[in-house]
């Protein structure tokens, strides 16, 4: 039996303890967290904080494997859920199962994500009848940026806020395991949460959620773009590695860097054998 969490696991939580999903896209932080949390997603978010993208709509089939793959050796616990990028995915549900089961196939993850809600609906439907599970993505969906006129928060009005909730429905309805919350307001997410029998992972979506997920980068200090209001920062990681890495510059300046204590030592001289004489 795998040690790692199921998406049924996740799925069990609704409405039981609230679920933690960090952002990964290294070996090296999945390994730091992952006796912390339940879900990691390797999100195209990574196009931003990892690649210095504006936007996630560079992010390929290809990088979303590679850093799948790199987190999925960095860890031995959570549930793993890799992003469909954009493109890979939305032209038919066809496309969608082909790219899905690459991601599964190459990287060995637990599910794939894709974003969208009632437009998408027949595409998870034939993606989990497939085997495949799927986490949803409804409210602002960062691959839709262009066409809603940027990262703004989504179903402050009634309208907005019903096709949000018929959005949420759809996912459930058409299998999806769990379903992430983005950029709305917080009794939207609560209704929502209520009304849908699959676990609600916000982001920026308050506490009504069932659990919270979060690009670990903003909450470490390691992007400083722009920190969104929903953000906590919980460390400055970006900077202590500019504080370490100006102390490593001036240390060589200044040829106290490599001290004699980093220095290999010359392996001693052999001695000659002694020449017998006749
Ligand atoms: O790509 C990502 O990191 C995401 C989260 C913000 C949910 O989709």
């Amino acid at each position: 039996m795998s040690p790692r969490l199921s998406v049924r696991d996740i799925a069990n939580r609704k409405g039981a303890e609230p679920i933690v999903c960090v952002t990964a896209y290294t070996a090296p932080m999945a390994g730091f967290m992952d006796p912390y949390v339940d879900l990691m997603l390797v999100g195209d978010s990574m196009g931003m904080v990892i690649y210095g993208m504006a936007t996630t709509l560079g992010v390929t089939l290809d990088m979303s494997i590679a850093h799948g793959q790199a987190v999925m050796r960095g860890s031995a616990k959570a549930c793993v859920v890799v992003d469909l990028p954009f493109g890979s995915y939305q032209a038919s549900k066809v496309d969608a199962y082909k790219a899905a089961a690459r991601v599964m196939s190459e990287v060995g993850c637990a599910a794939v994500k894709l974003e969208g809600g009632r437009e998408m609906a027949e595409t998870i439907e034939h993606l989990t009848q497939r085997g495949i599970p799927v986490m949803a993505h409804v409210g602002l969906k960062p691959q839709s940026v262009n066409a809603v006129g940027g990262f703004r928060v989504q179903g402050r009005t009634p309208d907005e806020a019903r096709a949000i909730v018929a959005d949420a429905k759809a996912v459930s309805n058409a299998g999806a395991f769990c379903v992430v919350i983005e950029g709305t307001v917080e009794s939207l997410a609560r209704d929502i949460t209520r009304a849908i029998p699959i676990p609600t992972i916000g982001i920026g979506a308050s506490s009504a959620c069932d659990g919270q997920v979060i690009v670990t980068e903003d909450i470490l200090g390691l992007y400083g773009a722009f920190t969104p209001k929903f953000v906590k920062r919980y460390a400055e990681l970006g900077v202590s590695v500019s504080e370490a890495v100006a102390s490593y510059a001036a240390d060589v300046r200044a040829r106290k860097f490599p001290g004699p204590e980093h220095v290999y030592g010359a392996a001693p001289a052999k001695k000659k054998p002694l020449k017998k004489k006749r």
